[in-house]
């Protein structure tokens, strides 16, 4: 028998909750001006499960189903202080203009003032990383060692200025271009010695999740990049007793992707091909018409449904399935993104048919909330003194982090489970296995 561990102590929520987004640009401009407004009351906190989602806590017939933000000691959004970095200089008003997501006078004016006050620090920034990015809000052509230490330096003056109990980082930045993890990677000895030999394979994203650990920031990553998901950042966020979690936003067509997958799966309806397209024309478009960005998000993207079809134990049914994803930058569309898929299947006696999936949703409307619940819950893991890869958060990412040698779980309402019952188990409540044989039994 599996044996559940003893529930963990939680630290209240006291005190001010930092958040810095490396990144100020459609997602995190859209995640800062939406908290400012359900703050006030001007708007509603919709796609947030931690705002809005309700927990079954017992047996169906017991009538328990708070909030969760009830359940569980979350920080208040009036906790919540700004950070940024970002290459751009536009502060978060403007850069919520440039992306082009929010309307000004209904959801940026009303806030103003708040927007107005979140500038971007100067980016730990590399264009052989991101090609498509050209500004100057940076800390310059310097070294590695040197852009650490400044990242640094800048959550420590983050945390004094403003009086912070805590600081989680939010990696809203651009997808940086396809790394693998290799033997700068490996262990602490040879990452430092990597950073002081400026070595190609340590990225920007690394330095800023490298820094979050030893400033005892939590750290979650939206891109598909490395960052954090490294042997070496995962052991010592573990050492460290720090929550990381990773990769790349769960939204748009990967989020229908780990709905229709596994109904095909569970169905044991066949799957010929799947092909997925997209038109998007905001930055982050740009970024990945570039193909050495692109195939880090591709990458991402594509192991989703081999993971969830597993091929190997079925063969007869997705032994053979052509998948295919292509992401194409269309400048007239901004933010508002087209994700196509047109899936071939096949059914009793291998007939085909075809199912065709038009998704036309807002990119960063849909990430949004997502940060923020990841946010919330990389702080409330700390204060939990959860260290390590936050499986439980898996829900929210195309690439869940796993623990080496385990296949992440992609399945959307198996990951649903999974952060319930966490929470549950957090809490000291029983977790809900849906056996049900309790509803049955003779009176
Ligand atoms: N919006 C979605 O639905 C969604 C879904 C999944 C993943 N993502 C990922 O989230 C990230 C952010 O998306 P977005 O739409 O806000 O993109 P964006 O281009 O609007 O914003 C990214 C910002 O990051 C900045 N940046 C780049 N390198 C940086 C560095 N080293 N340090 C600090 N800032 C840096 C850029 O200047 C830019 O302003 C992208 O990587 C994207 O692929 C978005």
């Amino acid at each position: 028998m599996l044996t559940t561990p003893p529930t963990p102590k939680i630290q209240p929520a006291d005190g001010k909750l930092g958040v810095l987004t490396v990144g100020l640009g459609a997602v995190a401009s859209t995640l800062i001006a939406g908290v400012e407004l359900v703050k006030r009351g001007l708007a509603e906190p919709v796609g947030s499960l931690t705002q809005m989602g309700h927990i079954r806590l017992g047996k169906r017939t017991d009538g328990r189903s708070p909030l969760i933000k009830d359940f569980v000691p979350l920080a208040k959004l009036e906790d919540i202080v700004w950070g940024a970095w970002d290459p751009f200089p536009d502060d978060c008003y403007v850069a919520a203009q440039r992306a082009g997501v929010l309307e000004g006078n209904k959801h940026i004016e009303g806030v103003a003032d708040a927007l107005r006050a979140v500038r971007p620090m100067p980016a730990a920034f590399d264009r052989h990383y991101c090609k498509n990015i050209d500004a100057d809000n940076t800390m310059g052509t310097v070294d590695k060692r040197t852009m650490l230490n400044r990242i640094r330096e800048d959550i420590q003056r983050f945390r004094e200025q403003h009086g912070l109990s805590r600081v989680v980082m939010m990696w809203c930045g651009s997808t940086e271009i396809f790394i693998e993890p290799g033997p700068a990677h490996m262990d602490l000895e040879s990452f430092e010695k990597a950073i002081d030999a400026n070595d190609p394979t340590i990225a920007p994203s690394m330095l800023y999740a490298y820094a979050a650990l030893l400033e005892n920031c939590a750290f979650n990553n939206g891109a598909p990049n490395l960052a954090v998901d490294t042997p070496v950042l995962r052991k010592l966020a573990t050492d460290l007793n720090v929550p990381i979690s990773g990769k790349d936003f769960k939204t748009g067509q990967t989020l229908v992707k780990t709905v229709i997958g596994p109904m095909l799966k569970v169905r044991m309806l066949g799957l010929a091909g799947w092909y997925s397209t997209n038109i998007l024309g905001n930055r982050d478009g740009e970024v990945l018409d570039d193909p050495e960005n692109f195939k880090t998000k591709e990458e991402s993207k594509l192991g989703v449904l081999e993971n969830i079809l597993e091929p190997e134990k079925y063969p007869t049914l997705y032994g053979d399935v052509y998948h295919k994803v292509r992401i194409n930058y269309y400048p007239p569309r901004g933010d508002n993104k087209e994700g196509w898929d047109a899936i071939d299947i096949f059914g009793w006696l291998g007939y085909p048919m075809q199912m065709k999936i038009d998704f036309l949703c807002r990119d960063s409307i849909l990430a949004a909330p997502l940060a923020l619940d990841l946010i919330l819950f990389a702080d409330l893991a700390h204060r939990a003194g959860l260290g390590g890869i936050q499986e439980w958060l898996s829900f929210y990412y195309k690439a869940p982090q796993t623990a080496p040698g385990l296949y992440p779980e992609h399945d959307l309402f198996i990951q649903h489970t999974k952060l319930k019952n966490t929470l549950r188990w957090m809490m000291g409540e029983d977790q809900i296995t849906h056996l049900g044989r309790e509803y049955y039994e003779e009176e």
